[in-house]
């Protein structure tokens, strides 16, 4: 469909993936790629608007799911598809792997249902688009929770349970094995380096990174 390079970073909140997208980006173009840095729900005016009503104003699951993917389309029309066609490296913050972990497992919505969503959402010129490698941060929720803790005032999501982030994460590990070829498990309930040695790792196999 294009010859740049669409990675996503997903995990539960608090699993400490922001970092290692910033550091990702800076060593991608000290090698001379174009790297565009965006995130979801996010990532245009539109979609910047969204996310404030969706990280902040209750609402029920359908109206969610459905705001998710709409700050979604215009993210790809805008920002993502023509990065792509530019040869540019895409690292987005969370994608739709983040829809189904967050309204399909954790909040029980209908995966079928989101799976339409996805095929109208995301099918461009060329096909469905899919992120090339989704690195995953797999990290203990009860751990994450504490993180978040010492972090600042919780957004809509941040406050739901530890049984809430129990499901999300199921979520996120079926949807791993479900396309084991698109996901890399890092393990980021280890020091800073040693996840950050996972992500270099992942990059440098797939021959992204010397
Ligand atoms: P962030 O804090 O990692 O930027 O993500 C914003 C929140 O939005 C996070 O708690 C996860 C949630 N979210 C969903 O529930 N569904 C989605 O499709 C996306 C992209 C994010």
């Amino acid at each position: 469909m294009s010859h740049g390079l669409f990675i996503t970073f997903e995990g539960i909140d608090g699993a400490g993936k922001t970092t290692h997208l910033a550091t990702l980006a800076e060593r991608l173009r000290h090698q001379g790629r174009e790297v565009t840095v965006t995130r979801e729900p996010g990532g245009t005016p539109l979609a910047e608007t969204l996310r404030e009503c969706l990280l902040h104003t209750p609402m029920d699951t359908l109206t969610e799911a459905l705001l998710m993917f709409a700050a979604r389309r215009d993210h790809l029309r805008l920002v993502i598809e023509p990065a792509l066609a530019a040869g540019q490296v895409v690292l987005c913050d969370r994608f739709t792997d983040a829809t189904f972990a967050y309204q399909g497992h954790g909040r029980g919505f209908d995966l079928g249902v989101l799976q339409t969503l996805e095929g109208w959402v995301q099918t461009m010129d060329g096909g469905l688009r899919q992120p090339d490698l989704t690195l995953w941060f797999d990290v203990p929720p009860d751990i994450a929770a504490s993180r978040l803790s010492r972090a600042r005032a919780p957004d809509k999501f941040e406050s739901e349970s530890c049984a809430f982030f129990e499901r999300v994460a199921a979520g996120y590990a079926q949807r791993a094995a479900q396309a084991p070829e698109r996901f890399v498990r890092i393990d980021a309930h280890v020091p800073r380096d040693q996840v950050w040695h996972q992500v270099e790792a992942a990059c440098r196999q797939r021959g992204w990174l010397s």
